[in-house]
């Protein structure tokens, strides 16, 4: 099989096309025949960070068909459509490669009408959003239509990936969604995405825009950017509401005012996607799924996302575009849709 591998981190042009035998799943493992494999800043991070195996296929997100089970695999059949998530957390096999075994809890049937582009979309971008949006106090710990209702939420950067799934998993769950974008191409995309109201904060009062929108403040606020917003999450956040924190875009520190956020009960919660709790993982696939089955998350510039297809040998391409900030989903085609 064609496989995209790299024995040394750097540069994307470590990334090259080998030929690798296709491998075998063994007990609790399936081999998913990819289809389509989703690229996050992630991919290209771990791909010049440290490499943890001999050898590693980049790329976590992916969709495909299950192609053989291995022993004590009951829940997934050959030719059930899946899509894939953390297929190269803390594995050298990432969804790169026209053939990837991985734990049978990390192939999730793709709801009927749900394509494959969608499935390589959801992983880390969704399971990330679904965590931020869980960890206010008093919940919801789980989402579905009408789980935010009566809430706030406010997403930073709606047109970026995980802002993107931030916005449709929060207007499906109910909430009033406001994001900040800094374009209007952006505003387009975060409109698209179902945001009850878009804010440029290069041009705008911006805490004034996200007041009017929500005078009785901010529930939750989904962050990317946590030190160049501290002041403006602050301005906005309702009494104890929550800023989940899932990057660092614009700086490492903080500053807050602390007496003024603990005499509201705000909290700080810092999310990392692969290490939440085993249930707060479950939980968000079993949610992000159910979404996908109700038509509420898609993908395409009709959503908010466009999309930005690689072939497999042309996959260092693909990281580059991901870490030059191409807005929108950035894919490999590792096979024809059927
Ligand atoms: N902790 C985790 O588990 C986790 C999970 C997924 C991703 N991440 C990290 O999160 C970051 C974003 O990932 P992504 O895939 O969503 O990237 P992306 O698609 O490139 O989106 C990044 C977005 O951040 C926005 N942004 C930058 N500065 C901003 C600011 N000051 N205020 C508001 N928005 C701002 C940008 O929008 P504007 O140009 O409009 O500002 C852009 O749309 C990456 O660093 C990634 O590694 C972490």
């Amino acid at each position: 099989m064609r496989a995209i591998v790299y024995e040394k981190t750097g540069d994307s042009d470590v990334l090259w096309l080998a030929e690798r035998p296709v491998p075998e799943p063994g007990p609790g493992e399936v081999r998913v025949r990819v289809v389509r494999s989703g690229v996050n800043p992630t991919d290209w991070k771990s791909r010049r960070g440290r490499l943890e195996f001999p050898e590693a296929v980049p790329n976590q997100d992916g969709s495909g068909v299950v192609d053989a089970v291995g022993p004590g695999v009951e829940g997934l059949r050959p030719g059930e459509r899946v899509w894939l998530w953390e297929a190269a957390w803390q594995r050298p096999g990432g969804t790169a490669q026209e053939y990837v075994v991985l734990p049978e809890r990390q192939a999730v049937p793709l709801p009927d009408g749900a394509s494959f582009d969608l499935g390589a979309s959801l992983g880390i971008p969704a399971l990330t959003a679904h965590r931020c949006l869980t960890v206010a106090d008093g919940g919801p710990d789980r989402l579905a239509p009408g789980a935010l209702d009566g809430r706030t939420v406010l997403v930073a950067g709606g047109a970026g990936a995980v802002g993107n799934a931030a916005v449709q998993l929060a207007r499906w769950a109910g909430a009033v969604v406001v994001t900040t974008v800094s374009s209007e191409e952006k505003a387009a995309l975060a409109r698209a995405a179902g945001a009850s109201h878009v804010v440029n904060y290069r041009e705008e009062d911006a805490a004034g825009a996200i007041r009017a929108a929500a005078p009785d403040g901010i529930d939750i606020v989904v962050e990317v950017a946590p030190g160049p917003n501290a002041e403006l999450d602050a301005a906005v956040l309702a009494p104890d509401g929550v800023v989940a924190v899932y990057a660092n875009t614009g700086g490492d520190e903080i500053t807050v005012r602390v007496r003024d956020l603990f005499t509201r009960n705000i909290r700080y919660q810092f999310v990392l996607v692969y290490t939440v709790t085993e249930a707060a993982k479950l939980a968000a696939v079993e949610d992000v799924s159910a979404a996908v089955a109700a038509g509420a998350i898609r993908v395409g510039a009709e959503a908010g996302l466009p999309l930005h297809r690689f072939p497999l040998e042309r996959t260092a391409e693909a990281h580059d575009a991901v870490e030059a900030g191409t807005v929108g989903k950035v894919l490999v085609d590792v096979a024809g849709d059927e």
